[in-house]
């Protein structure tokens, strides 16, 4: 086992945050995941699960030992008339995994082309885009369960998938992700039901296209975190009561909407970030992208306060122009490595 001290997380951190590890390990399989445990018990360090660090915010000093997750691999493991079910290791890229599975033939994923991290963060805050989540496909995450002391495969119902969210994300210091299996379509199913994908995608529906299509879309909106360190999406899109839509629509129309079960209605919080005037708008260091307002940018050499001053006059100027309170799509760790809340 190699624990490196006073590491730098630049590099491992989407939005390219200065953060300095105390203590840092590689983790390429279960029985280093386990040594590396046992020794953050005996010099009593909190643990903090690195996957592809594109969706956390981290602080410039961080007192734990930090385990950067990249367990490797991928088998199929079971098959039926109608799908196939394959396990991933943990640290796979999760774009080359779906490009995989357009290659394999299997489809479900296509939608979900180049969202930014690892396999293993993917069921943590049910990734989705164009009408897709990633837990409509998973089958079971397997993890380790840090309360247990034991390694268990969770199926999926009991993962409580919802919107960017699970029980991984209720309770993120119970378990650690080693690998998830996913449970895809022999026969293709195409979903083209968001936004424009259907007329992008045009006559020749094929899951290839499909996928260069979302590609293509991601492209044209989202910025390169590595030209443009990001982590995706900021904020969740708000889901609100119908009642309250109603009243916010009669002074805005044209806030687009989308309605969800349970008289909910899911607004675009990219909507109100532009209206609000953030589009393409920098606090010091930091913005809001000028193609897509809700993906805050790190412009230069941002440090944790400086994206904190940026997502917080965000959140004020919007609450003040439409009542709405944004809620920040990654998590934040303090210095101790845990999870810290938003606001405070
Ligand atoms: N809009 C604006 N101005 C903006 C941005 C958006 O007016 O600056 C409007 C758009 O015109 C559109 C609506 O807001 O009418 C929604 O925009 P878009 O279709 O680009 O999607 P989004 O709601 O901004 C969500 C996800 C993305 C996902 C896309 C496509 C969330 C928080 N974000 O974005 O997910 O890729 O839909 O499905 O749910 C992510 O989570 O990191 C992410 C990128």
């Amino acid at each position: 086992m190699n624990i490196q001290t006073q590491v730098q997380l630049k590099p491992f951190n989407t939005l390219n945050l200065n953060a300095v590890a105390s203590h840092y390990v590689k983790i390429q399989s279960v029985d280093a995941l386990l040594e590396a445990l046992d020794y953050a018990e005996q010099q009593q360090l909190n643990v903090l699960i690195l996957s592809g660090g594109s969706n956390m915010l981290l602080p410039e000093q961080l007192h734990a030992l930090v385990l950067h997750m990249d367990i490797q691999g991928t088998e199929h493991i079971a098959e039926d008339e109608l799908t196939q079910t394959v396990r991933v290791g943990a640290g796979q890229p999760w774009h080359d995994f779906v490009l995989w599975t357009t290659a394999q033939g299997l489809f479900g994923l296509q939608n979900l082309a180049l969202i930014p991290g690892l396999v293993g963060a993917s069921p943590v805050q049910n990734i989705g885009a164009y009408g897709v989540e990633a837990g409509e496909f998973i089958d079971a995450v397997h993890v380790y369960d840090r309360y247990e002391k034991a390694f268990a495969r969770i199926v999926a119902a009991d993962c409580h998938f919802s919107y960017r969210h699970s029980i991984f994300k209720d309770d993120p210091n119970r378990y650690i992700i080693t690998h998830v299996s996913f449970r895809l379509l022999k026969n293709a199913d195409l979903k083209l039901n968001y936004g424009d994908l259907k007329a992008a995608v045009a006559d020749e529906q094929t899951a290839e296209n499909l996928q260069n299509q979302v590609i293509h879309i991601r492209q044209s909106k989202l910025p390169d975190p590595k030209q443009y360190p990001n982590v995706g999406s900021f904020f969740k899109n708000p889901v609100i009561s119908q009642s309250e839509f109603d009243q916010i629509a009669q002074q805005f129309p044209n806030l687009p909407h989308y309605p969800q079960a349970n008289q909910q209605v899911k607004i675009a919080a990219g909507w109100l970030i532009d209206q609000a005037g953030w589009k393409g708008k920098k606090l010091g260091m930091v913005g809001m992208f000028h193609k897509q307002a809700l993906v805050l940018v790190n412009y230069d050499n941002a440090a944790l306060h400086h994206v904190r001053a940026a997502y917080h006059a965000v959140q004020q100027d919007v609450f003040n122009k439409f009542h709405i309170a944004l809620e920040p799509e990654p998590v934040l760790f303090d210095e101790n490595g845990l999870l810290r809340p938003h606001q405070d």
